[in-house]
């Protein structure tokens, strides 16, 4: 950080008393917004002000994601159609953030076919945007920095979106090689933050008045396999939830290869972390998790499930499904339905597979043709829709402890929020709730939220 506070100065130097605004969108995960929020308060530093109209920008920068093919040609049309806005404005600077970068097949393409961008940004290289917007602006038509910064982008300042919510990274990368999955290239290793630095943070946050705290990481259950044995993500759960403050802790992911009794202890034993549990799941067929090098089989999976209902047989759990995995067969597919039936989950987020360059799977023949995928995808979500909207009726009756988030886009006069459980629950009752949590009484249930009305604060 030292080092970049006479950029930090020169810039400022060179933009005089000027007032300069920024453009940062950040696309993908919550770890790219938790990014996002970080050159946002580098920006900062050099007296960069924001704006959500980028026709307003002096500077955008685009924190990408790459874990499917979608997302990268939603930048690519973005970064496509601000060549105009460049010759509208020339002294604009435009950069490329995010997990695009660290691909070097898109980084080429980035620089031979888009002129326009100015910087390319890789994801351990942060805290070297105030060097490269440096250069520049003294001219320098191009600037690139993908190298690791040593202790990553943990230490520098950060603008947060969200005035109740905040995300804290508490390890960055991913060790497990899913062969689908383009993150271990992208993130690299797995790097466990220091147990210290990340009490310290969440303790501040805390006091500050943050009412929602998510702890990230590809796979926080292999927290502090880099630490020699000093902490493990259930005993980091555990002194987190001792800091004192009125608070909820979120987490996510969990590989099911390493959720252990110790976590769900945790879970259970913790006042202050959500009883909810997000376990990516991917497939019911163990063939297709073979393939995906997923590590577990769906009897194993099904194993920690439950144990967990064994504990609380209306524990909410939600995962992550991909759908049309190379040459997956329609009997595979329907051991995907068998595992949802069986688990009921509150929610799932259901991907059709996307090939990435560079992985695995990218070299897996597959036979399977996109309307048959897409007609799988469609099967899965009627078939979640109905549990849902069955499952969600074991709310009623009951009083949920919910933060208030957002005004309702349905019901002008409702709010919604955010149950414990990680359920959406519409309700009626004044923005002043916003950021606040609330005792709302459980009086019906839709296929994707539930309803009811304030019962206290
Ligand atoms: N195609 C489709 N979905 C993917 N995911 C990761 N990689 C891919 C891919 N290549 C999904 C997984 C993961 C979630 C974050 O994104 O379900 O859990
Ligand atoms: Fe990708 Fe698998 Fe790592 Fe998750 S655990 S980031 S799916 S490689």
């Amino acid at each position: 950080m030292n080092d970049n506070r006479s950029v930090i100065e020169e810039i400022n130097s060179i933009y005089g008393g000027r007032e300069r605004l920024a453009y940062v969108r950040s696309f993908g995960c919550q770890l790219n917004v938790s990014d996002g929020e970080k050159i946002k308060g580098l920006l900062s530093e050099m007296g960069f002000g924001f704006t959500e109209d980028e026709t307003k920008a002096d500077l955008i920068i685009l924190n990408t994601c790459a874990v499917r093919e979608s997302a990268e040609d939603r930048v690519f049309g973005i970064v496509g159609s601000m060549k105009k806005l460049k010759e509208l404005k020339p002294s604009l600077i435009i950069g490329i953030a995010g997990c695009m970068t660290a691909q070097s097949h898109i980084a080429e393409k980035i620089k031979k076919s888009y002129p326009q961008v100015d910087i390319v940004l890789g994801t351990s290289a942060i805290s070297g945007l105030p060097a490269l917007l440096l250069d520049r602006l003294r001219g320098v038509r191009f600037g690139e920095d993908i190298a690791e910064y040593g202790d990553f982008s943990a230490a520098v300042p950060q603008i947060r979106e969200s005035a109740f919510k905040a995300s804290v990274p508490i390890m960055f990368g991913c060790n497990n090689f899913c062969t689908y999955c383009i993150v271990p290239y992208v993130r690299g290793r797995e790097r466990s933050r220091r147990p210290e630095d990340i009490i310290a943070e969440v303790r501040g946050l805390a006091a500050q008045g943050y009412n929602e705290i998510m702890l990230l990481g590809q796979n926080v259950n292999s927290y502090g396999n880099d630490l020699g044995g000093e902490m493990s993500f259930p005993q980091l759960l555990r002194e987190i939830n001792a800091i004192e403050g009125d608070f909820i802790i979120r987490f996510m992911s969990s590989h099911p290869k390493d959720a252990s009794d110790e976590l769900i202890d945790a879970i259970f034993d913790c006042e202050k972390v959500a009883k909810h549990l997000h376990l990516p799941v991917q497939s019911g067929s163990d063939d297709v998790l073979r393939r995906m090098n997923r590590r577990y089989t769906a009897e194993k999976y099904l194993s920690i499930v439950d144990r967990i209902y064994e504990r609380d047989p209306d524990f909410s759990l939600t995962t992550d499904i991909i759908v049309g995995f190379p040459d997956e067969t329609d009997e595979d597919f329907r051991a995907t339905l068998d595992i949802i039936k069986r688990v009921r989950y509150d929610n799932i987020y259901s991907f059709i597979y996307s090939k990435r360059s560079g992985t695995k799977a990218a070299e897996m023949p597959d036979s399977t043709s996109d309307e048959e995928k897409s007609c799988r995808m469609r099967e899965l979500l009627e078939v979640q829709r109905e549990i849902s909207s069955e499952h969600y009726k074991r709310f009623i009756g009951r009083t949920m402890r919910v933060l208030a988030d957002d005004v309702s886009k349905k019901k002008k006069g409702f709010l919604t929020g955010k149950s414990n459980e990680f359920i959406i629950v519409e309700f009626e009752g004044d923005e002043s709730l916003i950021g606040q949590f609330v005792d709302v009484e459980i009086t019906g249930a839709m296929n994707w939220a539930v309803t009811g009305r304030i019962v206290g604060r």
